[in-house]
């Protein structure tokens, strides 16, 4: 019953990622703020021979946060168990996995967030007092039973902070909050997975696969494939700029990395709402996602690289978001003050 949740669950994990992904702390590039405080968390553990305090890791996908789980295993010598918040059905799933654990070990929660409540309320005895009240059988025969587990570290990973309720939040002793990265340091990823992938770049080839990789290591390690693959058939192996360039012109990469959602937001607060401001929810249903993943997932970036602001009244588009709708930006976009 258990084996197979973490089974699958670390099979479909490890197949593309795995050979880019960082195994230590030493290669992992970037997050300086939370790499220190993990890094001094895990000294500090390990000094004590004590496991490692419950850590949430949060922000938006392909930062890092997987990697930084298995980074954190690696560190403290534990095993890491993975699994994801829905495929954790019932109590029993979880008691199972819980006691399959050696003290230390930690139990990764992938999409922390999407796990049922009724699921959710056994961990907070099991994080606490690392104890599991179970109930078996039902009706008159119905009785619990309490499960005595193992020290462990529970890290839990969500890109929806927001959706964390605040008694599993206060759970955690560690808050990692990954952000996007900048362009050098996307850059230096790049010229690491380069390396591995046995495929020579320079910096400036490194600087432009960077540049459209939307802050986001992830997409920086596919776009280098893609040009790989490219530079392979028609550019000798070698990856400058000007090969990157073609490569990611050929697949319609924005050359600002902008993807398909940060588009249509952007063409919806231009050319819908002229500009905003305008609210979170009427954004949401005209693109069709979910407001808080626009607000968590794709607003930070654009927010971050300038494309809209956030004023009490709503979003506002910002003039290089109406130059990329195509539009030349109004008065009162550009004069901030005359208009909002
Ligand atoms: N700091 C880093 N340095 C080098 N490579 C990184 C770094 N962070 C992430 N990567 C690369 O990006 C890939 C995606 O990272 P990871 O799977 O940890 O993201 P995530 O935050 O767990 O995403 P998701 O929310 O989608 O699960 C990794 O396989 C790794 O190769
Ligand atoms: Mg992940």
């Amino acid at each position: 019953m258990t084996q197979p949740i973490s089974e699958t669950f670390n099979q479909r994990n490890a197949s593309l990622d795995n050979k880019l992904r960082p195994s230590s702390f030493r290669d992992f590039i970037g997050q300086e703020k939370v790499r220190e405080r993990l890094l001094l968390c895990v000294e500090a553990a390990r000094q004590r021979n004590e496991p490692l305090d419950h850590v949430i890791m949060s922000g938006p996908p392909g930062l890092g946060k997987t990697t930084l789980c298995y980074i954190l295993g690696d560190a403290m010598g534990v095993q890491v168990k993975a699994t994801s918040g829905p495929v954790i059905e019932k109590p029993a799933d979880l008691a199972g996995l819980l006691t399959s654990l050696n003290r230390g070990d930690i139990l990764f929660i992938d999409e922390i967030h999407r796990m049922q409540r009724t699921v959710e309320e056994y961990l907070y005895s099991a994080m606490e007092d690392f104890v599991l009240d179970i109930m078996i059988d039902q009706g008159a025969n119905a009785r619990s039973i309490r499960l005595e587990l193992p020290r462990f570290t529970l890290v839990g990973a969500t890109t929806r902070s927001g959706l964390i309720s605040a008694p599993l939040r206060s759970r955690f002793g560690i808050t990692s909050r990954l952000d996007y990265y900048n362009a050098e340091e996307l850059r230096q990823i790049v010229t690491r997975s380069a390396g591995l992938l046995e495929v020579s770049i320079d910096n400036d080839g490194a600087a432009e696969i960077a540049r459209r990789s939307r802050g986001t290591p992830r997409i920086a390690n596919n776009l280098l494939r893609r040009v790989r693959d490219y530079a392979q058939v028609r550019a000798g192996n070698h990856i400058s700029s000007d090969i990157a360039d073609k490569a990611l012109t050929m697949l319609d990469i924005d050359a600002g990395g902008l993807d398909e959602m940060d588009k249509r937001i952007i063409n919806t607060i231009v050319c819908k709402f002229n500009g905003g401001p305008v609210g979170l929810g009427s954004i949401a249903v005209s693109v069709g996602e979910e407001p808080d993943t626009i607000e968590e997932v794709y607003e930070p970036y654009l927010i971050q690289e300038g494309y809209i602001k956030r004023t009490q009244k709503g979003r506002v588009a910002t003039p290089i978001a109406w130059k990329l709708a195509g539009l030349e930006a109004p008065e009162a976009a550009i004069q901030p003050e005359l208009g909002f």
